[in-house]
C-alpha cells in the first residue's frame, strides 16, 4: 500500500451449517492466498472460527485450525460462550478489521444472515449484501424471480410447509408431480447446498422419502424435472460493472453431482468449456442478468445446465459465497481469466471497497 496501512482482512468461516468443513477448505486456500509475498505486503488477516454449534472462537484458536495446529474437532468443542448468553461475541476481537471476508457456505452465513450482523460494524464486506445472499440461497424465490425475467430453467415445482402426514396432502402432492412432470426428477430444499438433502427420484415409489429427506433441511421443498445435461459454470466479479470469467464444465464418475462426487473424487474440470462462441456468449450474458436480478455483487458463481440432446442453456442457481478449496471451481476459473488466486483474493477487496 503507497503510503497507507495493511488493510486487516476479517476472515470468517466455519458455521452452523451443513458445509461446515467445505468452509474450513475454502478459509484455508484464501488464508494463504493473503499470507503470499505480495499480499503479505498489503494485508493482515483476523480469522474468525464459527464452530458447528454457531459459538465464535477468538482469532488465536482460529488461525490454528487454518494452520492446522489443531482439528476443528477439538475446537468446536471449545465453547467461548455459554449458549444461553445472548452477547455471543463477547471475548471477540471485531477491532481493527478494515474489511471483511465471511467464507460461510450455506445456512447460517451465505443466506444473507452473516451480511446482516456485519452490516453492524459499519465495515465493507467482500460479496453481496443480505438480499442477494438471501434469494441466492432460497432456491424457490430464486427460481420464482427467474422466471417472472423469462430465463430459461427446467420444469418446476414448489411446495411449502405441506403435512406429509396427512395421506390427502399426501396424495395431492404425488399426482400433481406426476401430471406435471416427467421421472426422473429432483427433490431439493429449498435452501441447501453441496447437493445436501437432494434425491434424485427415478420413479413414484421413491418420491415420498425424497420429501422427507428435503423436509430434513428445509420444509419449503423444490422439484425439478431432472435432465441429462452438461453442467457448465461462469464465475462473477465486480460491483456496478460485473465481470465474467471464463466459462468451466465439470466431468464427474458419478450419476449426477451429488455431495460425494463434488468433494471426494477425481472430478475433471474443463476449461475453457468445449461450447461453441455463440453459447458461451448466451452463458454470460444470462449470468450478469441474473445476478442484477437478485442483486448479487461482489462475487459469485452462475450454475448452468446445457441439455445434451437440445444444447439448451438452462440457468441452475447462484452461488453468492462459492467455494474456494483446492478443487474448486471458482478460483480456477478466474486463474484461466489471468487472476491467479492472490491475485483473486486482492481484487475481492478493492471490489468491496469500490476501488
Ligand atoms: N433438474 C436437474 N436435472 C439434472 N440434474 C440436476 C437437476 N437438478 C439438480 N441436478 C443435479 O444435482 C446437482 C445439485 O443440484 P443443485 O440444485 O445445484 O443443488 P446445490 O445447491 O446443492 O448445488 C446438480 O449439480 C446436478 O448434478
Ligand atoms: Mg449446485
Amino acid at each position: 500500500m503507497i503510503g497507507g496501512q495493511k488493510k486487516c482482512i476479517g476472515l470468517i468461516f466455519g458455521g452452523n451449517s451443513n458445509e461446515h468443513e467445505v468452509s474450513i477448505s475454502s478459509a484455508k486456500t484464501v488464508f494463504q492466498a493473503f499470507n503470499s509475498e505480495t499480499n503479505k505486503k498489503r494485508y493482515t488477516v483476523k480469522p474468525f472460527y464459527i464452530n458447528k454449534y454457531g459459538d465464535w472462537l477468538d482469532s488465536n484458536l482460529s488461525e490454528k485450525i487454518l494452520i492446522g495446529d489443531i482439528g476443528n474437532n477439538k475446537a468446536k468443542k471449545q465453547k467461548i460462550v455459554n449458549q444461553e448468553k445472548i452477547n455471543f461475541l463477547d471475548g471477540i476481537q471485531f477491532q481493527n478489521v478494515d474489511v471483511w471476508f465471511p467464507l460461510l457456505h450455506g445456512l447460517n452465513g451465505e443466506d444473507g444472515s452473516i451480511h446482516g450482523l456485519l452490516r453492524f460494524t459499519k465495515k465493507p464486506c467482500v460479496g453481496c449484501g443480505i438480499i442477494g445472499s438471501a434469494l441466492g440461497m432460497d432456491k424457490i424465490l430464486m427460481k420464482t424471480i427467474f422466471s417472472n425475467l423469462k430465463f430459461p430453467q427446467v420444469n418446476y415445482l414448489v411446495f411449502q410447509n405441506e403435512d406429509l402426514n396427512d395421506k390427502q396432502i399426501k396424495n395431492k402432492i404425488i399426482n400433481e408431480i406426476l401430471k406435471k412432470l416427467k421421472f426422473p426428477i429432483f427433490v431439493k430444499p429449498s435452501n441447501s447446498g453441496s447437493s445436501l438433502g437432494i434425491s434424485k427420484v427415478k420413479n413414484e415409489s421413491e418420491i415420498l422419502q425424497a420429501l422427507e429427506k428435503a423436509r430434513g433441511i428445509d420444509p419449503r421443498i423444490l422439484i425439478e424435472e431432472g435432465l441429462e445435461v452438461r453442467e457448465i459454470e461462469c464465475g462473477i466479479i465486480g460491483n456496478s460493472k460485473l465481470l465474467t470469467s471464463e466459462i468451466g464444465e465439470v466431468n464427474y464418475e458419478s450419476d449426477w453431482y451429488d455431495y460425494d462426487s463434488k468433494y471426494h473424487s477425481n472430478n475433471k474440470i474443463i476449461i475453457p468449456a468445449e461450447i461453441d462462441s455463440k453459447i458461451t456468449k448466451e452463458i454470460k450474458e444470462i449470468a450478469i442478468k441474473s445476478c442484477r436480478a437478485l442483486n448479487i455483487f461482489g462475487f459469485a458463481r452462475v450454475d448452468f445446465f446445457l441439455e445434451k440432446s437440445s444444447n439448451k442453456i438452462l440457468l441452475n442457481e447462484i452461488n453468492t459465497i462459492p467455494g474456494f478449496t483446492k478443487n474448486s471451481m471458482f478460483p480456477m476459473l478466474w486463474e484461466a481469466s489471468g487472476l491467479k488466486i492472490e491475485q483473486l483474493v486482492a481484487k475481492l477487496v478493492d471490489i468491496s471497497l469500490d476501488l
